[in-house]
């Protein structure tokens, strides 16, 4: 059995990362290390990821990324088989740094070089975690992404549907926004709603009328917007329990349009018969405890599997892209020097 070796770099948005996995062939893989440079603070004042500062600060911080995983993993570059590497869709300047850090890393080495696309890293990570046999369903919940996916291998998915227009956690973000909660909005809103009551407020349940897998979360904001303009006005500004109330009604359409759309989602996945269904849930999103029960029921309604990574592997890291890059590698892709940054790149 062949075992192999990946070293993995991720900068397409506001984390740098580096991290190595290993496979020995009909085995789990192994994460030996992963390596995550957050950039939160550096964007902070700004309410949301400057490209330019963010590309700055990956193209400084990808070579201590690499050398901490390397260092972290007790391994030398000589020991690797390939450098894998995000090559879109992201930011562009982000991505770019990334690329060039790892071409040069493949020039000098002679390291085969391989190009990962950042959703299927995010796809492919419950195979990397729990070992899941293709197919499954995937749905992919963040601050940037949101669709449902059926996994069939390592670059065969078949996109059932997503947003048309915000990510949820975008949503969580700009919810806390503006009822002046602090950053990132999903755990402050999460814990806001925990205390309100989700009935108070009728949010949109936005395309739920439709039989299809598509979403939309930007009328929600608006919706916020206007009831809280409301009670300003009534009342001259928002108690505590007016903006957990809030909350509460805005984390419940979310729950129950996800649930209602993994509902259709996993019906389509049903008809191809799969021998264990298995639906995975990734992003930054799925650690919200209110839409992961809710999820959890709707797979136990219909008989499949619920599984969902660990949080460190759920949110933007390296190890999804090494290990996304070592089933590439195994299939006998390989990219050469001219592998080119990709600000767009739909699976
Ligand atoms: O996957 P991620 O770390 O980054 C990308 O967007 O790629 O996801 C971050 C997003 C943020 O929008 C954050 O508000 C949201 O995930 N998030 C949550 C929760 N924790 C993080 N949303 C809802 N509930 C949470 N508990
Ligand atoms: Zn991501």
């Amino acid at each position: 059995a062949q075992t192999l070796t990946i070293l993995g770099l991720e900068s397409s948005c506001d984390d740098t990362a580096a991290a190595v996995v290993r496979q020995t062939e009909g085995e789990p893989a192994q994460v030996l290390s992963s390596i995550v440079h957050g950039q939160t603070e550096l964007h902070s004042a700004y309410g949301g990821v400057v490209p330019e500062i963010a590309a700055r600060a990956h193209a400084e911080k990808l070579d201590i990324c690499v050398r901490q995983a390397l260092e972290e993993a007790g391994l030398e570059l000589a020991d690797l088989d390939a450098i894998a590497v995000t090559a879109g869709p992201g930011l562009i300047g982000g991505v770019m740094s990334g690329v060039m850090c790892a071409k040069g890393l493949s020039a000098a080495t002679g390291l085969p070089l391989i190009g990962v696309n950042h959703l299927a890293g995010h796809a492919l990570t419950p195979r990397l975690t729990d070992a899941i046999a293709y197919p499954y369903l995937m749905l992919l919940v963040s601050g940037g992404h949101c669709q449902y996916l059926i996994v069939h291998g390592p670059e065969q998915f078949t996109r059932l549907g997503g947003t048309i227009d915000d990510a949820p956690g975008e949503a969580f973000d700009k919810t806390a926004r503006l009822l002046g909660l602090p950053q990132p909005g999903g755990p402050s809103v999460e814990a806001e709603a925990r205390e309100g009551d989700p009935d108070r407020f009728r949010f949109p349940r936005p395309l739920l009328d439709r039989p299809d897998c598509n979403l939309s979360f930007s009328g929600l904001k608006t919706a916020l917007m206007r009831m809280r303009d409301q009670i300003v006005a009534e009342k001259g500004g928002l108690t505590r329990q007016d903006r957990a109330d809030l909350c509460a009604g805005f984390q419940q359409a979310i729950v129950e349009t996800l649930a209602e759309k993994t509902r259709r989602a996993l019906s389509r996945y049903m008809e191809e018969n799969p021998p264990e269904p298995v639906v995975a849930v990734a992003g930054g999103v799925a650690a919200n405890t209110a839409i992961r029960s809710a999820l959890e029921s709707v797979c136990a309604e219909q008989g499949a599997k619920f599984t969902a990574p660990p949080h460190s592997l759920c949110t933007d890291n390296a190890a999804m892209i090494a290990y996304a890059g070592l089933e590439r590698f195994r299939t006998g892709a390989r990219d050469g020097l001219d592998l080119t940054a990709r600000p767009r790149w739909p699976l």
